[in-house]
């Protein structure tokens, strides 16, 4: 596009959010441009998030199954040994891959790629600092927002990354040798994915956290302490209920000062690396938002309403930079949802059946409340529970840990949560956020037949004991 020509949309970031609204704006017809800075679509989710560390987690899972699980399934192996730089490599080339796959089907649809950093002039121009050198002027009807969110520093800047020793998640996909001792500060979701990488590895790891239990926000209490058990007997150390308070770089180790998070006893926690994983923040920097009336809330977040709309009324906004949890499927949907009211006036994302799943071993899963939440908000619910352990095909697989509960209203059976600890916990859970969507009950889901044997049989006999009893336990 010349710098006079128009356009309907035009989409700032090219990550899950911003490429899949782009894509959608082109077909449904309206000229679309999207404006990405870091010469490769994607975004945080495939450059440096959700695929590189699905890639680790999945290789040194093989790695540790051939070395400590192998032989009891009657296959003797001698001599694995760990080759560091193709499994790096083999991480890379799934990124690359995937990164030219989304050029491909802008080209397809339609979508211009603008490779550079895209600032407002006004709410209806952007002016665009090319990667190759020089500017370039884009003028829209509308823009999405679609910037995502970068990694919270430690409070307080006494604990600097340098993505060498001190690694955020983007050091830690990176790391060119197994450290001896890892320190995990945060045990949220990067920081067990990660953790879990580096101790199949062979790394001593421990985690520290802040508050009471792992897994960050919205997990459920009960799942969370089983999470810990198991993630503890593969050798994770945890430390809870404890703060980090700086870190010393000394002799090529890091010595890390820790206390009580109520206050109290110090310690001294010695690490050879260091993983910063508290969290992450919007980001919003250079785009010159006022230039727009653009308005952000006190955590940084750019302010929508409930259809995407920013202050500015031709600007929407979607994904990490704005209000709810950060995930990729979550600014997926509200990618299509901003570019369907730009065009139609209407969309929809349904906040209460969105899953979270934590790709450690076993896995996590869980979509809508939690028993706390119900507790919280005085429903009276009905708890069916199924172990993996009654479960056919999870104990023929001796991979057998963990269970799937079912939260229902207890008048009207409908289901309100479903929370997955088990093998294949990320995969199965698609059937509970589908159950959400339709307005399910627990009977519904008994009375759907499941394969034998699957392990989605513990599934249907979770929703059996939520309004009566299952078969198998
Ligand atoms: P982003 O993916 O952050 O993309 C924003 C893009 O905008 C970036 O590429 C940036 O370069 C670009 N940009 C910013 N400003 C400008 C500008 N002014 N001009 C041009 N371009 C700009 N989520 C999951 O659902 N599943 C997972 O398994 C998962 N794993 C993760 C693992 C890790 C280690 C991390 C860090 C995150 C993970 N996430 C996961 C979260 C997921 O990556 C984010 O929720 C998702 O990427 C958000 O998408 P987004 O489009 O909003 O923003
Ligand atoms: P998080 O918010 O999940 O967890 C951060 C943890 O650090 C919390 O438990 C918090 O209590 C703790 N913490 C905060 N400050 C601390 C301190 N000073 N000392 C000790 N502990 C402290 O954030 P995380 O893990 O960094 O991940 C960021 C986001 O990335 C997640 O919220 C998630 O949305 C996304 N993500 C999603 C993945 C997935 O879907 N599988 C994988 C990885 C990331």
């Amino acid at each position: 596009a010349t710098a006079s020509e128009g356009y309907d949309v035009v989409v700032i970031g090219g990550g899950p959010g911003g490429y899949v609204a782009a894509i959608k704006a082109a077909q449904m017809g309206l000229k679309t441009a999207c404006v990405e800075k870091r010469g490769a679509l994607g975004g945080t989710c495939l450059n440096v998030g959700c695929i590189p560390s699905k890639a680790m987690l999945n290789n040194s899972h093989l790695y540790h199954q051939a070395q400590h699980d192998f032989k009891k399934r009657g296959i003797d192996v001698s001599g694995v040994s760990l080759n560091l730089p193709t499994m790096l490599e083999a991480k890379d080339n799934a990124v690359s891959g995937l990164t030219k796959g989304i050029e491909y089907l802008f080209k397809q649809n339609k979508v211009d790629y603008i490779k550079g950093t895209g600032s407002f002039v006004n709410a209806n121009k952007i002016s665009v600092d090319l990667l190759d050198g020089g500017k370039q002027e884009v003028d829209s009807k509308n823009f999405i927002i679609a910037t995502g969110s970068e990694v919270a520093p430690f409070p307080g800047g006494s604990i600097q990354i340098d993505e060498q020793q001190i690694v955020s998640s983007t050091g830690a996909l990176e790391l060119q040798k197994v450290p001896e001792k890892m320190v995990v500060i945060g045990g949220g979701i990067i920081g067990l994915e990660m953790g879990s990488v580096w101790s199949r590895l062979g790394a001593e790891v421990t985690v520290v956290e802040f508050l009471g239990s792992i897994g960050g926000v919205g997990i459920d209490e009960e799942v969370s302490k089983q999470f810990q058990r198991l993630l503890a007997k593969q050798g994770l150390k945890f430390k809870l209920n404890t703060k980090v308070l700086s870190a010393e770089k000394k002799d090529g180790k890091v010595f890390l000062q820790a206390e009580a998070a109520k206050g109290g006893k110090e310690e001294t926690l010695e690490a050879d690396v260091v993983l910063v994983s508290v969290g992450r923040r919007p980001f919003t920097e250079g785009l010159n938002l006022e230039a727009a009336g653009v308005e952000l809330d006190n955590k940084g977040r750019i302010v929508i309403d409930d259809q995407f709309t920013t202050s500015a009324k031709n600007i929407k906004c979607i994904g990490d930079v704005t209000f709810g949890p950060m995930l990729a499927h979550k600014a997926e949907e509200e990618g299509i949802a901003a570019v369907e009211f730009i065009k139609h006036g209407h969309g929809h994302v349904n906040y209460g059946a969105i899953p979270s799943v934590v790709y450690t071993h076993p896995e996590v899963a869980w979509v809508g409340q939690t028993e706390q939440d119900l507790k919280a908000a005085g429903v009276k619910y009905n708890i069916g529970k199924f172990s993996f352990s009654a479960n056919s095909r999870a104990k023929t697989n001796l991979d057998s840990e963990g269970f799937v509960k079912f939260l229902t209203e207890k008048e009207t059976d409908k289901i309100l949560g479903v929370h997955i600890i088990g093998p294949n916990a990320g995969e199965m859970i698609a059937e509970g956020v589908l159950a959400i969507e339709y307005g399910a009950s627990s009977e519904d889901i008994a009375r759907t037949t499941h394969a034998h044997p699957t392990l989605s049989e513990a599934f249907k006999e979770a929703a059996m004991a939520a309004h009566g009893k299952p078969i198998h336990m």
